[in-house]
């Protein structure tokens, strides 16, 4: 079924295109296996929608943290770790259990409730829910964020799951796999990596066929007329990704004509980079990131690596080390924003590469 709805799906049947139905699949299969794993894929591919329909296909009880908003932040207060959704019914746990759930709900707002208060909770939910029930999910939605969480060891609350809790089952989802590693493969050799915990699973843009025949049903079933030209410009300048594909639609059956809703649409993605990019700064406190990609927004076809080093040095009038545009390329490679395509660097889609050009250099 091809429905332009503006919220993430949760319905199979609502599900468009080969790859997601796929993911949701392979969700079910690392879940069986007892594995965890992460969601990866670009800002509105469809993450959420994946696991959310996972979740509701095969009727799993769940808590669900969406730490969305808190992306760019980088110093984040445990109480972000508050479930944005409880899947399952919280009457059929025994008392102690209820009242843990509504400490990290933060619903009992007359106690003092510390970081530690907070995660020793946390972990008695935990326990409970592994006894309580055979299988149990915990999604942390935009993940990364984790790596900034204060006041709680979600690395030892994740190794803790993993050694002693085997029904419950950790989804992570994340539009950053470069901020994602830092959660789960910490530096300091001592502490143990759990990236061998997860399998990781990609979810890619729609291809164009998926594109057009997504917008022909969709239009078929409002009345709309659909110009093959049109669809297939739409799939260029949207990069095949479907939260700006169903933008797109929802706008057409609002009455706007194909011009007004593409354009409409480019600047609504366009302001999402924008956000995603002031965000990775603020992390990444670099200039050097924001002249790497206007170096690569100006071109057609990318630049190698010797060619973004030699502009940037010409730019800056000094030496850029091997290890720092090194450093500096992987960072925007794991944020999605940069892709190596034939031995050369180049901005992911076109609305970004628009982002980057409005952008200001400080
Ligand atoms: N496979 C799909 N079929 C139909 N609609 C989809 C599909 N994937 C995503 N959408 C639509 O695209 C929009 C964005 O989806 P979703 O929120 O799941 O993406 P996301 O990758 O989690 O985005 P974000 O990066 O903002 O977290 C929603 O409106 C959703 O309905
Ligand atoms: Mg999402």
């Amino acid at each position: 079924m091809c429905t332009f709805y503006d919220r993430p799906i949760n319905d199979l049947t609502k599900l468009y295109g080969f790859n997601h139905k796929e993911a949701v699949k392979r969700l079910k299969e690392v879940v069986d296996k007892g594995t965890f794993s992460i969601v990866l894929g670009a800002r509105r591919v469809g993450k959420t929608s994946v696991v959310k329909t996972f979740l509701k296909h095969y009727s799993y009880k769940y808590l669900y943290f969406d730490l969305s908003p808190y992306i760019g932040q980088n110093a984040v207060s445990f109480q972000a770790l508050t479930p944005t959704e409880i899947g399952f019914n919280e009457k059929e746990l025994a008392s102690e259990a209820q009242l843990n759930i509504s400490i990290v709900s933060l619903r009992i707002r007359e106690a003092k409730i510390t970081g530690d208060v907070f995660q020793s909770n946390l972990i008695s939910l935990l326990r409970d829910l592994n006894s309580k029930y055979k299988k149990f999910i915990i999604v942390f939605d935009e993940a990364q964020v984790l790596a900034f969480l204060k006041g709680i060891n979600v690395r030892g609350l994740i190794q803790l799951i993993h050694n002693n809790y085997s029904n419950i089952s950790v989804i992570l989802t994340g539009s950053m796999p470069g901020l994602l590693e830092k959660v789960i493969s910490p530096t300091k050799a001592a502490e143990p990596s759990f990236a061998r915990y997860f399998e990781k699973i990609y979810i890619p843009r729609w291809t164009k066929e998926e594109t057009i025949d997504f917008l022909k049903n969709g239009f078929l079933k409002n009345g709309i007329r659909a110009d093959e030209t049109e669809l297939e410009e739409v799939y260029e300048e949207l990069s095949g990704i479907p939260g700006f594909i169903v933008y797109y639609g929802l706008l057409r059956t609002s009455g706007k004509s194909h011009e007004k809703a593409l354009e409409n649409t480019i600047e609504y993605a366009i302001s999402l980079w924008k956000k995603d990019i002031d965000s990775f700064i603020k992390i990444y406190d670099s200039p050097l990131y924001v002249e790497i990609l206007k170096i690569l927004a100006r071109t057609i076809t990318g630049a190698s690596w010797s060619e973004i080093k030699g502009e940037l040095e010409t730019k800056r009038m000094t030496t850029i080390s091997k290890s720092l545009l090194s450093r500096l390329l992987q960072n925007l490679l794991g944020a999605g924003m940069i892709e190596k395509l034939n031995g050369k660097y180049v901005v992911a889609d076109r609305a970004l590469k628009k982002a980057v050009l409005r952008l200001r250099i400080k």
